[in-house]
């Protein structure tokens, strides 16, 4: 059996924050609502010349460097993101290019929203359990001011830019324990941007019908707690952090109520970060890692809920 490890993480911010003062000066907006409802205080912003690439090859470098290996050792590149540089080649493609290991591995994206990172960690350990890939990059990343309608209170207040990466390897003990992938397709319109490529609608913008979306999330993220336990045999006391999607505090405390640990025990990253779409779950593990409170052996619950509707979890030992 091939278990799937994590090497090292890392994470990249852009440089310039947004606080919700500003927004004030945007939106009919306040401070006090931002935090009230979502837990949101302040977003990084990328430059208008940063990419979601750019984010990406800075997140992997330091993934790299924490995981202590050379870029030509990566067997896989698996990156989720919703606001890729190009519409081909993939970002996977150009970061792969930009870390110097170009015709070395695959390299792919994955589009899941809010849910890409845990797509795309799940797809890259399914590959190592088969064997066939022995160290992979799994990247989340999300520059979501580019595609946020300024004038749109009930969006522009939640949203920031950001990247994560984690650098996985084989392992003959775990590692993951369980991974679950949901989506419900029948929900696309609460949660989408509307404009693409074969249907070009002329509103490239994230639109959300914010409380419904609100509603499933609590919904979904309560039901997967149950199943991924079950699935590995682990019981809610095993769990040593929560490392969720940073969508909303009101919906992280949900289900950390369900999962049963209190909120000292979950890595909150959404007051700083806002909701980085693919990026938020690689950026909170990184965090919960570099500042000391994750440890080696620690039994890890991540999960997302995203457009599509998509959802999913995964269950590790650190
Ligand atoms: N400032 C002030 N008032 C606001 C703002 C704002 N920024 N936005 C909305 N309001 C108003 C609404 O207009 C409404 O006013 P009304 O009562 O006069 O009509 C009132 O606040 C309440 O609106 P609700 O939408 O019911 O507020 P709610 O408590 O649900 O909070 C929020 C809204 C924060 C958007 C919440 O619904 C939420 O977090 N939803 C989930 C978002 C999410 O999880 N997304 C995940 C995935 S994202 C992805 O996949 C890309």
């Amino acid at each position: 059996m091939n278990y799937t490890k994590i090497l090292g993480t890392g994470s990249y911010l852009p440089e310039r924050v947004m606080l919700n003062s500003e927004l004030e000066a945007m939106v009919d907006t306040s401070d006090e609502w931002i935090q009230a409802r979502t837990g949101i205080k302040e977003r990084h912003i990328a430059r208008e010349d940063e990419t979601t690439c750019d984010m990406c090859e800075q997140a992997a470098l330091n993934a790299i460097q924490a995981a202590d290996i050379d870029p030509s050792e990566i067997d896989l590149i698996v990156l989720a993101t919703s606001t890729p540089d190009l519409i081909y080649p993939s970002t996977a493609c150009l970061l792969q290019a930009r870390l110097g290991v170009s015709n070395t591995c695959a390299a792919f994206d994955v589009q899941a929203a809010c849910s890409g990172f845990v797509y795309a960690f799940s797809i890259a350990e399914k590959f190592i359990q088969s064997g066939s890939v022995k160290k992979a990059l799994v990247v989340g990343a999300d520059a979501n001011s580019k595609i946020l309608d300024w004038t749109d209170r009930g969006t522009c207040v939640l949203f920031g830019d950001g990247a994560g990466a984690i650098i996985l390897e084989a392992s003959d003990e775990p590692g993951v324990y369980a991974t679950r992938l949901h989506a419900d397709g029948s929900h696309a319109h609460l949660l989408q941007v509307p404009s693409g490529v074969s249907k070009p609608t002329g509103d490239p913008f994230i639109r959300m019908s914010g409380n419904e979306v609100f509603k499933f999330a609590v919904n979904a993220m309560g039901s997967i707690v149950d199943e991924t336990l079950q699935e590995c045999g682990l019981s809610k006391s095993d769990i040593d952090w929560l490392v969720p999607h940073q969508a909303n505090q009101r919906i992280i405390k949900a289900t950390a109520r369900k999962l049963g640990v209190t909120m000292d025990k979950v890595i909150l990253t959404v007051a700083e970060h806002g909701n980085t779409s693919g990026g938020s779950i690689p950026l909170a593990l990184d965090t919960g890692i570099r500042d000391g409170r994750i440890k080696r052996g620690d039994k890890l619950f991540l999960e997302a809920v995203g457009s599509g509707f998509t959802w999913g979890s995964i269950v590790l030992k650190y």
